[in-house]
């Protein structure tokens, strides 16, 4: 596929456990486009974190092919690889990890500024993001002084803020109250879409998972439509 930043080829990954091994991805395979948004669900305990981890590489595969931009990453080294995760991969977990010391704009600024962004340049971008997720009238509080949706915004802005080619998120309403999850869906949704960036994310919510371009589903370690 033209433009295809991210492609996964017969992934398997299994995990070792006492009498066995436990088959999670039984030859996955993915196509994501660039800013092309992708929904992914199945039952818990499917193998949708792992596939989120395999894909961002903090996992390795048993075997199968993972290629960014057409690149295979077997050839990577792992400092290439961190570099890749780094500059080219944003992420957003079902409860942020925001650092506690740290302002909501300063969290939302740290990957630019961890890339050797200037500081001015790199708040600048953040509170650009914050806007643009409707949370910059709280941009001096710390997490601990932000509501949950109010994070979770923070979180995404974070993960838009080096302008990725690919976003991987989790579950990223699934501790939100329905209403706000609403919130954050949509704001996620178009922030992402006005950023260009593809987005992968799993859901257990069929209306948002509807909201993607294409809505997979992973069942019996593959994705089917
Ligand atoms: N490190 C591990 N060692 C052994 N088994 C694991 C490990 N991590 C996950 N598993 C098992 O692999 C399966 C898939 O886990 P995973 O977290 O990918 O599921 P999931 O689809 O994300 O589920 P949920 O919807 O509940 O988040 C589960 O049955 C889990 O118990
Ligand atoms: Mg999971």
């Amino acid at each position: 596929m033209k433009d295809e930043v991210l492609r996964l080829e017969a992934v398997y990954k299994s995990y070792d456990v006492p009498g066995g091994k436990l088959h999670i991805l039984n030859g996955t395979d993915l196509s994501v486009g660039k800013g092309e948004i992708i929904s992914i669900r199945g039952r818990s305990g499917s193998g949708k974190s792992t596939l989120l981890s395999v894909a961002a590489l903090l996992l390795s595969a048993d075997s199968g092919r993972i290629l960014y931009s057409g690149k295979d990453t077997a050839a990577l080294s792992g400092k290439e690889i961190e570099e890749l995760r780094l500059r080219k991969m944003g992420f957003v977990f079902q409860a942020a990890t925001l650092l506690d010391d740290f302002s909501a704009e300063e969290n939302a600024a740290m990957p630019l500024l961890i890339a050797g962004e200037r500081k001015k340049d790199a708040i600048r971008r953040a509170d650009e993001l914050l806007e643009a997720l409707s949370v910059s009238d709280r941009k001096d509080h710390r997490p601990a002084e932000l509501s949950g949706g109010e994070r979770q915004r923070v979180a995404i802005a974070r993960a838009l803020a080096l302008s990725p080619d690919i976003i991987f998120a989790d579950e990223p309403t699934g501790s939100l109250d329905e209403k706000t999850a609403l919130d954050v869906e949509s704001l996620m949704l178009e922030s992402v879409r006005l950023s260009g960036s593809s987005l992968v994310y799993v859901t257990h919510n069929s209306d948002f998972a509807m909201k993607a371009d294409r809505a997979l589903v992973l069942k019996e370690g593959v994705l089917i439509v």
